[in-house]
């Protein structure tokens, strides 16, 4: 009789701590999803990156930039943060192909960074990777011919170990290369009036107002914020003033890939992607862009009517766990308010600019890079190993999977290369333009195509990684040497002692 009773609690007690777990299971699950989509006052006009100004130095155009703590004001208090010549990312710069151009970067941090031009062909001398340490109190002045087509890149350190934390703090901006032979007149152009920076960038604070870089429970990507600032700003509106604004998207954000579209689910033409625009406008309503990627969309309004930008949910490729990487996420990104006059601007013009194809007949090397585990073929990255030296003008094609259902990218420095194939087919309209950043959902094989033209330099590599930028710090990132036909890989001369952020 007793024992009856003592084996009926603890059957009670069993089943209550069942449906206890299943609770907090479930609880769980669904805390991983986070939907702001209705909920964002957007009562704060969007803060535009002013131009950089610049002069003319012997024929070069010089630019200033100067890395330094400040505090930002993201509606938690004085957040302490750092930018470029102010308190939060950084000035916009602009130049011309065919410019020579020169960049003073100064470091008023109390620590060392780097500054890389993300999208920039370059000599690899120039390019601000992990091995271009500015300590504090120093000062870099890389200068470089500016020479592709029109695009929208950026800018943001790279220190090898510590780019999330960098970027997280606030140090980021936009990089604008002009080029009439391969822009639009039709598309509009005037930069903050219809051709504005959306630099859109995910952030976390803690009690105290601080920027919080704690990764999510089981995320695996590092950090996912619950709020949105597009180029600092949040809860941003846009006054807009014309029929149609051109908006230069980038996924400034650390880990979170973001699916745009409108809330009211409105059609937009899709012009531009990382390297330059299309060959033709591509009518959609959504753009997928994960950690580095841009995107510029051109967006018909109607006098007075308000459009809200929005990030959906999306499959990332990665299976179930999704969710746990942000993949079901619904976030207000932008308001767009339209004035009850507008100015008049062309329709987009269905073709854009002549894309020359590169073609795998041109391929003189294939290489295969499989990314898993923290790691690019099976290597995490080390300063001073050379991965491979494609030879200067030659033409490969990287064959590219992610293999470990963790969202991951590729991003490849000195080149903008083409998608030849995407799982065996042709890529989509939205992979068809220049790219230097590619997601890779989990087991979709990606052919792609790049020719490493103008510069050698067989000590002075250039990187490849996945742009989530807790797994490029973790080591998923290589390095290359570009060499002169026939030539061999040289020796890469690192401090390593300044390798984490060190002193002179
Ligand atoms: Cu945007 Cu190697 O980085
Ligand atoms: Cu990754």
């Amino acid at each position: 009789m007793r024992l009856r009773r003592v084996l009926a609690v603890i059957g009670v007690v069993v089943l209550l701590l069942c449906t206890v777990c299943a609770g907090a299971g479930v609880w769980l699950w669904n805390s991983q999803v986070i939907s702001t989509a209705d909920e964002v006052d957007f009562t704060r006009p969007l803060a535009v990156p002013p131009l950089a100004p610049s002069r003319m130095e012997s024929g070069r155009r010089v630019f200033d930039l100067k890395a330094q703590a400040g505090t930002h004001d993201f509606g938690h208090g004085q957040t302490p943060t750092w930018g470029f010549n102010g308190d939060v990312l950084g000035p916009t710069l602009r130049a011309t192909r065919g410019e020579q151009v020169q960049v003073n970067v100064t470091n008023a941090l109390d620590q060392t960074t780097t500054v890389h031009w993300h999208g920039m062909h370059l000599p690899a001398a120039a390019d601000g990777g992990p091995h271009h340490l500015v300590g504090p109190g120093k000062s870099w002045s890389p200068t470089w011919k500016v020479d592709q087509p029109a695009a929208t890149l950026w800018y943001h350190p790279h220190l090898h170990g510590e780019t999330a934390k960098h970027v997280y703090r606030g140090l980021a901006g936009l990089f604008l290369i002009d080029d009439p032979a391969t822009s639009v007149d039709a598309l509009p152009h005037e930069y903050g009036v219809d051709d504005v920076p959306v630099i859109v960038q995910d952030r976390k604070f803690d009690g105290g107002g601080r920027l919080d870089d704690t990764p999510g429970f089981m995320s695996g990507v590092g950090v996912l914020g619950d709020t949105v600032a597009v180029n600092g700003t949040v809860g941003p509106y846009l006054d807009v003033t014309t029929e149609r604004v051109r908006l230069r998207l980038l996924n400034g954000s650390n880990a979170r890939v973001y699916d745009f579209g409108f809330a009211d689910d409105r059609r937009f033409a899709l012009v531009g992607t990382d390297g330059g625009l299309l060959s033709s406008a591509y009518d959609t309503d959504r753009i997928m862009l994960s950690p580095g990627e841009r995107a510029e969309i051109v967006v018909t309004m109607k006098p007075g009517e308000r459009a809200v930008l929005r990030s959906y949910p999306q499959d990332l490729g990665t299976g179930p766990f999704g969710r746990f990487t942000g993949g079901a996420d619904t976030l207000d990104v932008l308001q767009l308010r339209a004035a009850g006059t507008l100015a008049p601007r062309p329709a987009v013009p269905s073709k854009l600019v002549e894309i020359p194809r590169l073609a795998r007949a041109d391929a003189v090397q294939q290489r295969p890079f499989r990314l898993s585990g923290h790691a690019i073929n099976s290597k995490q990255m080390e300063m001073t190993r050379i991965d491979f030296a494609p030879e200067r003008d030659s033409v490969e094609i990287w064959k590219v999977v992610n293999n470990d259902g963790e969202p991951h990218s590729l991003h490849v420095h000195d080149v903008q290369f083409q998608v030849l194939t995407r799982d065996g087919a042709a890529p989509p309209p939205q992979l068809s333009g220049w790219k230097d950043t590619i997601y890779l959902p989990g087991d979709v094989t990606f052919e792609l195509i790049m020719r490493f033209s103008d510069f050698a330099d067989p000590n002075t590599p250039y990187m490849f990684h996945c742009h989530v930028l807790f797994h490029e710090d973790a080591g998923m990132m290589g390095q290359f040497v570009v060499v002169p036909p026939g030539g061999k890989p040289g020796v890469i001369d690192h401090p390593s002692h300044l390798a984490h952020g060190g002193h002179h």
